[in-house]
């Protein structure tokens, strides 16, 4: 909920323009102030009237309007909120940002405010991929600005790709995200992901296949919900999420290790594809290569199970344990038998077989296993297979 939060939201010049009306409407059904200014292009695509009869406030839109500065100037207009949101934010506004230019009002409050900034940039997809405004995106997240989309699809100019502003609903979480109101604002979930490698030597280990992509997504989910998440991952593919705790480990043992040490948690998520043995006896040095010697014998020990250890604490468990089964042959009565071998609430179970295209790709289809019974999920992205799994949490910690 966003009650007796102010937001000062600037609409820019651009077809998305008419989103910031629903976003305005939103907003207020949160129970948010909005403050709007219209810059002079953005008038020229929703009018003061609309714009101030459904913020219920006057509409502040010229730089010299000499009542506004009496009554408020703009260095107070651009510090009394409790976020300052850009939305549709054009390339034009995000260069002079950027930049540092102050020509116009909401430029000026812009460079003044001493308040959180979020942006939903929303322009021609060829003016998103710009190097310039790629620069100017890159300088502005430098400078701890924040942005949400904007997303891919068909845009009013007729071509398709990312430059569609998100839509209001998706800003609203953002800005919920960054005012730490979210649904899950308060709660501390641990999230697992990517490989873990267990050494042979030096210079050799032994791993599972894992991008790391699902796990990431989840953080950055629940992270968007206000979550605050230690996100305990082994050497993946993809960076790190913003906005959460990372501790990078290596080994299966280190990430049990990180875990006990990141509870107690509210939530836990074991996305990581842990390796099942380690190598006993890890060499120091690198083993040599000898000439018709053969190959060298290794020993293997169990590693510790992370979901299982956790889901059987006594003390300390979180109230809800997520786990995950990637299974190529019967992946309901597998996943269901690992729910209660593993003493998990929920587990999510997709089939890797090769041929799904799932492995290391964007896409997941899953089936969220409960006390309930089982849910399949349609084949979605994996950023929206995680929303929807953050929303599930948010939904069971309430
Ligand atoms: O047994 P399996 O590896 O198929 O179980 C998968 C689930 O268990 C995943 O959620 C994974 O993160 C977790 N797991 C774990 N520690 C292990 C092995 C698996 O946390 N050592």
């Amino acid at each position: 909920m966003l009650a007796e939060k102010r937001i000062l939201l600037i609409i820019g010049g651009g077809i998305a323009a008419f989103k910031a009306l629903d976003l305005i409407r939103r907003l207020r059904e949160r129970g948010a102030a909005v403050t709007p200014v219209l810059t002079r292009a953005g008038a020229q695509f929703v009018t003061p009237l609309s714009v101030s009869a459904l913020a219920g406030q006057k509409v502040f839109s010229d730089l010299f309007d000499l009542t506004d500065e009496a009554e408020m100037g703009h260095i107070e207009l651009s510090r009394s909120a409790d976020l300052v949101v850009v939305a549709p934010a054009t390339a034009d506004l995000m260069a002079k940002m950027a930049t540092g230019l102050a020509n116009d009002l909401a430029s000026t409050l812009l460079l003044a405010t001493d308040t959180q900034v979020l942006l939903a940039p929303a322009m021609n997809v060829r003016m998103w991929q710009h190097p310039a405004t790629q620069r100017n995106l890159a300088t502005l997240a430098g400078d701890g600005i924040r942005t949400v989309g904007p997303n891919e699809g068909d845009m009013a100019c007729g071509e398709h790709g990312p430059g569609r502003m998100a839509e209001p609903l998706e800003i609203v979480t953002a800005i919920e995200a960054a005012l730490g109101a979210g649904p899950l604002a308060g709660r501390r979930v641990i999230v697992t992901s990517g490989p873990t490698h267990e050494p042979i030597d030096p210079v050799r280990y032994i791993a599972n296949r894992s991008s790391g992509a699902q796990g990431t997504a989840i953080a950055r989910a629940l992270a968007a919900l206000g979550a605050q998440v230690v996100f305990v991952t082994g050497p993946a593919s993809v960076p790190p999420p913003e906005g959460v705790e990372a501790v990078q480990v290596e080994t299966a043992q280190q990430m049990l290790d990180a875990v006990n040490a990141a509870l107690p948690a509210d939530a836990a998520v074991f996305a990581a594809a842990v390796a099942d043995w380690r190598v006993t006896g890890a060499s120091d040095s690198k083993i040599k290569k000898s000439p018709g010697g053969g190959a060298p014998a290794l020993d293997f020990a169990e590693n510790p199970d992370i979901l299982a250890t956790v889901s059987a604490l006594k003390a300390g468990r979180p109230a809800l344990v997520v786990g995950f089964a990637a299974e190529t042959d019967d992946v309901i009565a597998n996943a269901n038998a690992k729910r209660a071998r593993k003493g998990c609430d929920w587990i999510l179970a997709n089939d890797v077989s090769p041929g799904t295209g799932i492995m290391g790709g964007a896409e997941n289809a899953v089936t969220l296993i409960t006390a309930e019974g089982a849910e399949d999920w349609p084949r979605m992205t994996k950023d929206e297979v995680a929303r929807r799994l953050a929303d599930r949490i948010a939904g069971a910690l309430a």
